[in-house]
């Protein structure tokens, strides 16, 4: 077996944020009390946290000090002009209409855009997307290759949508049903696979054809435009700058929740050139976000937001932030624990039918492994499975399941270092040696939407 090595971290610390252990009599009490849902453990009482990488980005020196250039009028502050200028530059459209994060984004364009009966493809939603549209009555549709939902084949981008699919989609409903064609980027629900620039030409084809506008969920573009550079062939000389720009140049705007690859705490933005969509979201915009300089954010949030960035294209930031997952990642891997690859951008992804085999599909198998995770070790992941996306439809309201069920360990971006990742991984060698201690669970409570943020479970 090769020896792995681990990643060197391409930065200095230079303030430290203490990590304290906590019992294991007190992590199972914790478990009790916030009904086997790891949403409600307070973070303090967490070692390691995998939840997300969603706003727990370190922040750099220099978006700190930007945080002192913050200049808070209520109306046209100068760092809203700094976010226009970077977004302007990588993203390439006009207009740049700040919210407090993605899902804010999300909503206020599907609130201009989306009706009732309507029908937006993407390759596959995630949670917040899907929520926001089933929300406006309309059908959210998953239409990834049939490739990405296979775990163990080497497709280099399996976040890549099913072109005749969508095609045939758009015949079926027509074209004024569909409002508008989604491509996440990276694919976060299926396991964080890059999409590449092959297919997003392909699709803005089909779009154009159609007259149907096209948004890319651009939450983490740069780690998709890192992956295009190192896998597609043709762009390997190109910055990940140039990459990003020609993703962008097929797209007619994209939403962002800058909590991923602007590398901060809060915000997102949704960018596009339609004058006159401009006008309807900026007025939804105004009854909620704020207006349209802030959108929801301080001053100080919009000048971090425009530094991260131009720090996230920085190419040894995203060789590191690669090469940390898939050190992660292979280290799980040679222990014989199974995953979902090749690894993606921001996250690795166990599959956690395979690693509970005894747990069946109806007791959540990768909810129960992120409990044995939290109560024997005190890491923090997600389940991003049958409670995440199960779905009670039909007669006698059968709940059905997706295609795979995975637990995420999500890698904060900067936050921690190759020894943490080493620890994650012992961890979950351990628990997989004793494996058959793990028990299912069932829900006793749950809320309509987004059911895994609040859900409570007991053991079977
Ligand atoms: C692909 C994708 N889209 C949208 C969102 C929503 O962003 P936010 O959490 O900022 O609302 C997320 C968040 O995790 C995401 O991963």
């Amino acid at each position: 077996m090769t020896e792995l090595k681990a990643p060197v971290e391409p930065f200095r610390i230079k303030v430290i944020e203490p990590i304290r252990p906590v019992p294991r009599k007190e992590r199972d009490a914790l478990l009790r009390q916030s009904g086997f849902n790891v949403f409600g453990i307070p973070a303090e009482k967490v070692t390691i946290d995998l939840l997300t990488d969603s706003g727990t980005s370190a922040m750099s020196d220099n978006q700190w000090a930007g945080l002192m250039k913050g200049d808070e009028s209520y109306a046209g502050c100068k760092n809203f002009y700094h976010l226009e200028k970077s977004v302007q530059t990588i993203f390439g459209f006009t207009h740049v209409i700040p919210t407090h994060q993605g899902r804010a984004a999300e909503r206020v364009l599907f609130g201009a855009i989306v009706k009732k009966g309507d029908c937006v493809p993407n390759n596959i939603h995630f949670d917040t997307t899907r929520a926001n549209i089933e929300f406006l009555e309309a059908q959210a549709v998953d239409m990834v290759n049939p490739g990405g939902y296979d775990p163990d084949s080497a497709h280099a981008f399996k976040g890549d949508m099913d072109v005749p699919r969508l095609k045939k989609l758009i015949e079926a409903k027509g074209v004024k049903r569909i409002p508008l064609v989604m491509m996440t980027v990276t694919n976060n629900s299926g396991g964080g696979q890059p999409v590449s620039l092959k297919n997003i030409k392909e699709v803005s084809q089909v779009c154009a054809h159609y007259e149907i506008p096209f948004f890319l969920d651009a939450c983490r573009f740069a780690e998709n435009a890192y992956f295009i550079k190192k896998r597609e062939n043709g762009h390997a000389k190109k910055s990940v700058l140039e990459v990003a720009q020609e993703m962008f140049s097929y797209a007619d705007g994209a939403t962002m929740s800058g909590k991923k690859d602007a590398l901060v705490n809060i915000g997102g933005f949704i960018t596009f050139d339609d004058d006159g969509l401009a006008e309807k979201v900026k007025n939804l915009l105004i009854i909620s976000e704020g207006f349209p300089t802030y959108g929801g954010l301080a001053g100080r949030d919009l000048e971090a937001m425009a530094r991260g960035l131009n720090e996230v294209l920085d190419e040894d930031y995203l060789e590191h932030r690669t090469a940390q997952v898939a050190y992660l990642g292979g280290l799980l891997d040679q222990a014989g624990i199974p995953v979902f690859k090749p690894f993606g951008g921001h996250a690795v992804y166990i599959l956690a039918d395979r690693f509970l085999p005894h747990i069946p599909r109806a007791q959540y198998p990768g909810w129960a492994l992120t409990v044995a995770l939290y109560r024997e070790f005190g890491i923090r992941a997600v389940e991003i499975g049958g409670v995440m996306f199960g779905q009670k439809t039909g007669k006698g309201k059968k709940e059905v399941y997706p295609e795979l069920e995975m637990v995420r360990l999500a890698i904060p971006r900067r936050v921690y270092t190759a020894s943490h990742l080493q620890a994650v991984a012992d961890a979950l060698i351990e628990i997989h040696k004793n494996r058959d201690k793990v028990r299912g669970l069932r829900i006793v409570r749950e809320s309509p939407f987004l059911r895994h943020f609040t859900a409570r479970l007991e053991e079977i």
